[in-house]
């Protein structure tokens, strides 16, 4: 009984605690944007998945080109593994880890976990290495006129690469990125795993740069325009350039940096165009470590972050009347995630090196950054205009219809059989809600005016991706620590 009591005080005071504060549960939506990446893993499943209803996938992936191409994670709501995203996924996913896993302790293995099964499948796709990196399996041509389960996919397999003579600077300059970062994050768990991911990260960092040029032109039929490189691969240089030099502490990538002479006023960081995420990255050498010859880095960095902030006159974004940023009608919830990552670490970034900047007149606080961050993570979790949650499973109101595959369909564990290519079309058009449910996944989210459809068939608005939820992974350790419930 008097247990009984307690408990309930607890329940009651834990509701008064939101109700009042106004405060999200943080780690609740933490642990939750962890469980999606289980929702999208491809290949055999470890004993440890707790998303049960998937089944395994993508069993002989790579066969086409006689290689082992299984593992790896599904972009979004299809069964295509493009590794153009995989590998910013990834990337996103180690840079959380190295800014916040002090403030995941609960979770920390969960991260590490997630950018692993990012890490394998991409050295996989590095086996080929100093000739060819592989970039792809599946052709979302073909795979995108079918709604079926990745367990049963009925569609061909094909493999795509890059060479020397069809280059792609940018998917592998990305790829040695993530190599790089996750390296760090491993470097005490697992030293043996560490070293392999750096070895491998130079390497492909050094093909990407010896044969210049972007994946688009030669796989333009099967990148584009899902995941074209509309940006060039320039970016990709200099990102990749800025993880070898955090990786190896070699000052060589540093200068390689600053000789690419990139002088961007870019306002979006993302799988495409990683311009403010690299300048960001390399700020810290100048704010924390005093490092001179990062100077620019930090202006660029500066001026990304006065391109967004509501009250710089050189604010170039815009944002919905409920307060959300908006950028464009699909998928905008990545840009609200990768802008909240950046502001989160250049606030840490920032208050370790006691410093200010200033947006023209505007004197700009580690606080007013936070301030930003707060208030879009805090609209992702339901403080909006419709009272949404934005992720899936997170609170009482969220998406039911999220346009997703193996979330619609029944799971193998309910009925084994195939439903085929066209057998799952019913499904999609349906209006009941996902059997599924793809715990925290964060969809495309509402248009212009706040308003959103939870319709299956309104991909813009209403599919996940793995790049939606990897910053956001890193925004939400940053607010737990900052706002504790
Ligand atoms: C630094 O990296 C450059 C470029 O990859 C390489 O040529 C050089 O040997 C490296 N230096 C050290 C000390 O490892
Ligand atoms: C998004 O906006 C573009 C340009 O305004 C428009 O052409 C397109 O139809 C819109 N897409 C959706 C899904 O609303
Ligand atoms: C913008 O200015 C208003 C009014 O001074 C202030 O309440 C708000 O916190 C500021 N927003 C940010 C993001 O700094």
């Amino acid at each position: 009984m008097g247990i009984e009591k307690s408990i309930s005080l607890f329940v009651l005071l834990g509701f008064a605690a939101v109700g009042v504060s106004g405060t999200p549960d943080y780690r609740d939506a933490l642990t939750k944007s962890l469980v999606f990446f289980e929702g999208q893993r491809s290949g055999k499943l470890p004993p440890g998945q707790t998303l049960n209803w998937r089944g395994d996938s993508g069993l002989s992936d790579g066969s086409a080109e006689h290689v082992d191409l299984t593992g790896g994670y599904y972009d979004a709501g299809d069964n295509i593994k493009f590794g153009f995203p995989m590998a910013f996924t990834t990337t996103m996913l180690a840079w959380s880890v190295l800014e916040f896993g002090r403030q995941m302790p609960k979770e920390l293995d969960h991260a590490r976990e997630a950018v692993r099964w990012g890490t394998d499948y991409l050295l996989k796709a590095s086996s080929a290495l100093p000739d060819a990196l592989y970039v792809q399996v599946g052709n979302p041509n073909e795979e995108h006129k079918c709604w079926e389960r990745a367990g049963d996919m009925s569609t061909s397999r094909p493999v795509y690469k890059v060479t020397s003579s069809n280059p792609g600077s940018d998917v592998a300059a990305e790829t040695a990125a993530a190599l790089a970062a996750a390296s760090l994050v491993f470097r005490h768990a697992d030293v043996h795993y560490s070293n392999k991911l750096k070895e491998t990260a130079v390497k492909a960092f050094a093909f990407a740069n010896k044969y210049r040029g972007s994946y688009s032109d030669s796989l333009s039929s099967v990148v584009c325009p899902f995941y074209c490189s509309y940006s060039g691969y320039e970016d990709e240089l200099l990102w990749g350039a800025a993880w070898l030099y955090k990786a190896t502490k070699n000052s060589s990538y540093l200068s390689y940096a600053k000789s690419l002479g990139i002088n961007s006023d870019s306002d979006s960081f993302s799988w495409d165009n990683k311009i403010p995420g690299a300048c960001v990255l390399l700020s810290r050498d100048y704010l924390v470590q005093k490092n001179e010859e990062a100077s620019e880095f930090r202006e660029q960095a500066e001026r990304f972050m006065c391109s967004v902030l509501p009250n710089s006159s050189s604010m170039s974004v815009k944002y919905t009347p409920g307060g959300l940023l908006y950028k464009m009608n699909g998928s905008n919830m990545q840009y609200v995630t990768t802008t909240s990552f950046l502001l989160s670490v250049y606030s840490k970034y920032l208050k370790a090196s006691k410093q200010t900047f200033k947006c023209d007149n505007l004197v700009v606080t580690p606080a007013q950054l936070r301030v930003l961050v707060k208030k879009q993570v805090d609209y992702i979790l339901g403080e909006n205009p419709r009272g949404m949650s934005y992720m899936v499973g997170y609170g009482e109101n969220f998406p039911r219809r999220i346009h997703h595959r193996d979330s619609s369909i029944p799971t193998i564990r309910v009925s084994a059989e195939a439903v085929g290519c066209d057998g799952g079309f019913p499904f999609l058009y349906s209006d009941k809600p996902n059997p599924n449910i793809l715990t925290g996944a964060v969809v495309g989210g509402p248009d212009e005016n706040d308003n959103f459809a939870d319709d299956r068939n309104n991909y813009a608005e209403s599919e996940p991706a793995i790049y939606i939820n990897a910053p956001l992974v890193g925004a939400l350790s940053y607010l737990a620590a900052n706002f504790q419930l």
